[in-house]
Parts: structure tokens; C-alpha cells; sequence
């Protein structure tokens, strides 16, 4: 078991810059940082896995310690699949705290091995994430320095259908 990969898991729909943030943070701490895309056929989300995977590679492509992947299924299991024992979580706030507590005592129990970190964003990225990303633009606001340009054009052109 390698100490020095981690793993950033997520649903990433849609990437913003807090998730860069938190990115940026994990390569500076490990060697490598596998960023993983969960595929879930049960959860709606706006973009495909592709097209999650293209905007994450493009806006970590300067970043060379930075993998971008996917996962089917537990992330325990995929964990041990990538000799990684350390998974990343962003924290953004206290409301945050509960569904993490769980989700890492959850995988806790599935992988002793395994244990979770949190890193915070930059302050300015606390009350950003995915849902609100998308509500804003599904009502036709733009959000242009919280979002990555890449994911900013996507989301433009998937609620101008
Ligand atoms: O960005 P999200 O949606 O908060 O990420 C949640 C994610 C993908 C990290 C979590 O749902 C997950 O790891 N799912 C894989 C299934 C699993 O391992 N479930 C048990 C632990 S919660």
C-alpha cells in the first residue's frame, strides 16, 4: 500500500474552481493525485462521464502529478485497486461535516486500510458548489471566475438546448 497517492473522489458535475482548489492542494501534498469520477447510472447529472473527464484533464493538464479517472461501484474497493489508503475530501463548511463523517467512517469499515482527509478551499470558494453552479446557469447567470472556462462554455451550451 503506497502512502504517497491519493484519491479525489467525486460526482464533479459540474467541476468548479473550488475542486481545482482542492486539486492544487493534494499535488502539492502527494506524489500522485488520481482525481475519480463516480459513475452512478442512478444519478442524473447535466454532463456524461466523458465529458466530466475532458473538462477535469483540461483543467489539471499543467499539473503532471495529476490523474484523471473514473469508478464504478465502492470506493473503498477502488481504493485498494489503485494501492492508494488515502482519499480527499474538500470541506467547505460544517454543513458539510455530517454526510462526509459518514461517508468516511462508511468506507472506514469497508477498507481499514483507509482513511480520509479534508483540505479546505480558498475562502472565496466556501459556498460554491455543483448544484448552485448549475442552478445559476440554468436560469441564465454566469458565474465566469468560479467556474473553469472549459466547464463555463459547456454550461452555456448544455442550457442553451
Ligand atoms: O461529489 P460527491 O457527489 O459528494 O461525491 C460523492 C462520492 C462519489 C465520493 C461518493 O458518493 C462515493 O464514493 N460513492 C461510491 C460508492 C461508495 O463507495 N459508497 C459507500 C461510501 S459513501
Amino acid at each position: 500500500m503506497k502512502k504517497n497517492i491519493a484519491v479525489y473522489p467525486g460526482t464533479f458535475d459540474a467541476a468548479t474552481n473550488g475542486h481545482l482548489d482542492i486539486i492544487k492542494r493534494a499535488a502539492k501534498l502527494f506524489d500522485k493525485v488520481i482525481v475519480a469520477v463516480l459513475v452512478n447510472q442512478n444519478k442524473k447529472t447535466i454532463f456524461s462521464v466523458k465529458e466530466r473527464l475532458k473538462h477535469l484533464r483540461e483543467i489539471t493538464k499543467d499539473i503532471p502529478n495529476v490523474e484523471v479517472d473514473s469508478f464504478e461501484g465502492l470506493l473503498a474497493e477502488y481504493m485498494k485497486k489503485k494501492d492508494s489508503c488515502i482519499a480527499v475530501r474538500g470541506l467547505r463548511a460544517v454543513s458539510d461535516l455530517e454526510y462526509e463523517f459518514q461517508m468516511a467512517n462508511t468506507n472506514r469499515a469497508l477498507n481499514k486500510e483507509m482513511d480520509t482527509i479534508f483540505l479546505m478551499p480558498r475562502a472565496r470558494y466556501t459556498y460554491l458548489s455543483s448544484s448552485m453552479v448549475r442552478e445559476v446557469y440554468s436560469l441564465g447567470g454566469r458565474l465566469q471566475d468560479y467556474v473553469p472556462e472549459i466547464v463555463e462554455k459547456a454550461l452555456i451550451k448544455h442550457y442553451k438546448k
